[in-house]
Formats: C-alpha cells, structure tokens, sequence
C-alpha cells in the first residue's frame, strides 16, 4: 500500500514544499500554501524495472493527419489553421467571459463533420441545452455529458469522439488525489491524465480553465507549459466584443487573434476587425488619432484617444485604458525630454477606443501623437493613420509589416499615414506617407498649425 504523504501547495503558481509557511517562496503571494496529501501512485511506476527505449531519427515521420476545419474562421485561425488531431487545446479566460458559449458553439459545427463530445463538469445537462437552444444548434449530434471524474471520462472517450471539450478543469479530479477539486494537484492531475489519453488515441481535447485577474483560484498559468496551445478569451466587461488570442501554439503562430461579438444568440464571427474599433462618426477632435496596428498576422485599425486636463491633486492623475501605464509615462518623459512639453501638473487620461489592450511597441507614435494633439489643442487630420516605435532620445524606429499596415488603413479611406522614415526609399501611390525621424517633427506638425493646413488642406 503506497503511503500517503502531505505537502503544502502554492495555489498561484503550483509550487511545492514539505513544510507551511505564510509566503510562497516561488512567487512571493501570501497565504497561498494549502495543504495537500497525495497517495504516491507513482512510487509503484518507479519500482518497475528499467527497460531500454527505442531510439529513432528525426527523418521518420509519418505523413501527419490532416488538420480539421471547425468551421468557425475566426477560432480556426487562432488555432493556426484548424484543430490538429491529439492536441490539447486550453482556453483560458474570466468566468463569464463566453468559453462555454464559445465551446459548445464550436463543438456543434464540428460535430457535423466528426463525432464530438462536450463533457460539462459545471452546468446540468438541461442547462447545456437551454443555452445549446439559444444558439440554434439544438439538433446538431454534440454528445452531451454532465460529469467530473477524469476516469469516468476517459473510459466514455474511448467509443469513438474525435474531439472532446471538458469544461472546465476546476471542477475535474482524480481518484488518486486526495485534494479539493480546482487546486493546483488536481488541476496538474486531471490535465495530464488528458493530455496523455489524446496523444495516445489522437483525439483533440479542448480544455476550459477559468483565470481570476487576482490568480487566487489555481489557474490555468499551472497547465500553460503542459499543453500544445493556450488561446485566452478576453473582453472588458461593458463591451460586446470578445477577444480570442493565442499565447502558445506548437503548431502555429501565436499573437493571432479572433474576434468575436457577444449577441443574444450567441458568439458572432467579426469579419472587419478594424470597422469595429473605429468609431463611426468620427470628427476632426483634439486628442483623438488613429492607430494601424498588426494583431498577430491581421492589420488592425484603432482609435487611440487621449486627455491632457489642469490637475487639482498634488499628484496628476495618470489613467490608461487599453495600453501599458509604464509607457505613457516613458512617451511623456520623452515629450518632456526632447520636445520641451511639460505637462507635470495636469491629469493624463489615454484610452485605446472600443476595449482593445495593444501591447506593440508600434502604438508609440500615435500615442505621441494624440498627447501632442491633446496639448497644443490641435486636431489631428481624420483620415491619417499612425505607427513607429520611439526611443529614448526621441527617435523613431522602424517597425515590421508597414505594407500590410498601410494597405489597411487604405482599405478603410485613410489617405495620409505618418510613419518612421524608412531606411531605403518607400513610397506608395495611394497614400501621402510623411515619414518622421525624430518626435520633435511631429509636434513641430501638431503646432504649426498652418503648415498642417497647407499640407492637408483643411
Ligand atoms: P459563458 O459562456 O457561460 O461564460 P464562461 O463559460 O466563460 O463562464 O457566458 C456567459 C455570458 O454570456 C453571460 O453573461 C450571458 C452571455 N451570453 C449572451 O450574451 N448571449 C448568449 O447567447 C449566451 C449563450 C450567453
Ligand atoms: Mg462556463
């Protein structure tokens, strides 16, 4: 009889100590460590005697399977081209964010092409279907099971689905363990008993795992190396859109994303990105500029608006919605710095329009841009686009993709696009490109507003 052994759980990041003690060692959070006993199944494994493993070499592959089209484009492109048979895929996301909504919509155009099931550990069976019916696939042949024991689970998987979807891996456990379903060891437990099952048979698995923002509940991040791809669903709470990305794809590229809309039916493809993020009517306004923006292998277009108001606190306010808060404050040192612009005593409010997070570097140029407008009280021509990425000493370099980037924003009606000077000639016939070198060029526009006159003729 294996003896059972305890040891003490971190349930933000899974790392494990013989002993208690009030912070975690491996990522610092407090109060974290829970007790777990586990009988060592494994100490059996280790008793078995060692046999030699074949070697082989890295020529003999046999001729893969061929990858299947879900038929949802959007989750098909985040995939990297469709689901490849015996990999495990985990979708990561707030609760209520519409993984389930996502999944079973996913599950029911799939099931018209191979036999798929979707094993629920959180709602009953009725409630699946009261959600199924809402999205208007009630009839297709999605094998439905409400369960949450992993063995019971892998044994079903055996007759025959090609892909499985298991929402969600909180709720999953192992008989083995003895842990609280949703710690960390059940969590680790339930997904390799998965993952090993579908590289084993080549089925595709679809892993639901809730992440809170505060990483309290033991997150997925602990499953993130196991997997062969890791998609988040994210989306601010108050807008309809919803964002799938990739953050780890073994057989794709990552940074792609999918966007979706949330109606009363359900999820709803976006096909036109950028049409979504730019505001409809848009008006010459101080403060406002338009960001061309690369989402993975997709241009983007979005609307970067900024604030700059007199400050009653001793310490102005810095707020960012959509962008990192540590380069605003870099991009206003360098304005500070190299363009002379002091705003120290005044609030500075950006906001990235519709929701979106950008997290390029490229989205520098126009921030400076709408700060630059924003102050010198200038508006920015409506149909010009922004990108480059700014140095320290103010100057701006040069970014990948400019091509796809500005046949975008052509594509959308914009006519002029401020970009960093390139370092072999550039042109493009239907667009006015004014290339900057140095961030003192641009608000050398921004203020001499006459010049901007002649140059736009506005
Ligand atoms: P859900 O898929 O249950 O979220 P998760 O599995 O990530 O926890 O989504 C729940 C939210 O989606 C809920 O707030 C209601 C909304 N919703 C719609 O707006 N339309 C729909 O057709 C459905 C099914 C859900
Ligand atoms: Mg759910």
């Amino acid at each position: 009889m294996a003896k059972p052994t305890t040891h003490y759980v971190c349930q933000s990041c899974g790392s494990c100590f013989p002993k208690w003690s009030g912070k975690c060692e491996g990522c610092q959070s407090w109060n974290s460590l829970v007790e777990e006993t586990t009988v060592d199944s494994f100490q059996k494994k280790t008793t078995q005697k060692a046999q030699k493993i074949e070697f082989s070499s890295l020529e003999d592959v046999s001729e893969p399977l061929p990858r299947l089209l879900t038929g949802i484009d959007e989750f098909d492109r985040v995939c990297g081209g469709g689901l490849v048979p015996g990999s495990v895929i985990l979708v990561g996301g707030d609760p209520g964010i519409g993984k389930s909504t996502l999944l079973l919509q996913v599950a029911a155009v799939t099931s018209g092409k191979t036999p798929c099931a979707y094993i629920s550990g959180e709602e009953a069976a009725d409630q699946v279907r009261l959600r199924a019916r809402r999205l208007q696939v009630s009839s297709s042949p999605v094998q439905l099971a409400t369960t949450t024991h992993i063995g019971d689970i892998l044994k079903s998987l055996h007759q025959g689905p090609q892909v499985a979807v298991i929402d969600s891996i909180q709720t999953m456990y192992v008989e083995a363990l003895d842990a609280a379903p949703g710690s960390v060891s059940q969590v680790r437990a339930s997904a390799h008993e998965l993952i090993r099952f579908a590289k084993k048979y080549g089925v595709t698995i679809i892993i639901v795992g809730h992440v809170t923002k505060e990483g309290v509940i033991a997150g997925p991040r602990v499953l993130e190396h196991m997997v062969d791809t890791v998609l988040y669903f994210e989306g601010e709470r108050g807008h309809h859109f919803r964002i799938l990305r990739s953050v780890k794809n073994r057989f794709g590229p990552t940074d792609e994303i999918g966007v979706f809309e949330m109606t009363d039916k359900g999820l709803q493809e976006v096909a036109n990105p950028s049409a979504l993020f730019l505001s409809q009517s848009r008006e010459d306004v101080t403060g406002s500029c338009v960001f061309a923006g690369i989402e993975g292998t997709r241009p983007l277009l979005v609307e970067i608006q900024s604030l700059i108001a007199p400050s009653s606190l001793a310490t102005p306010r810095r707020a960012v919605v959509g962008w990192d808060s540590g380069r605003l404050s870099m991009i206003l040192a360098v304005l500070e710095a190299r363009c002379g612009l002091v705003c120290g005593n005044r609030d500075v409010f950006l906001n990235v329009a519709g929701g979106l997070r950008i997290s390029e570097p490229a989205a520098d140029l126009a921030v400076a841009a709408s700060l630059l407008s924003s102050l010198a009280d200038t508006a920015i021509p409506k149909d010009a686009v922004f990108f480059g990425e700014i140095g320290l000493s103010g100057e701006i370099r040069p970014i990948s993709q400019q091509e796809a980037r500005l046949k975008e924003a052509f594509k959308l009606g914009f006519k002029t696009a401020f970009i960093p000077k390139p370092s072999k000639p550039f042109s493009m016939a239907e667009m006015t490109l004014i290339p900057l070198a140095h961030i003192g060029e641009l608000a050398h526009y921004l203020e001499a507003k006459p010049k901007m006159r002649r140059v736009y003729g506005g």
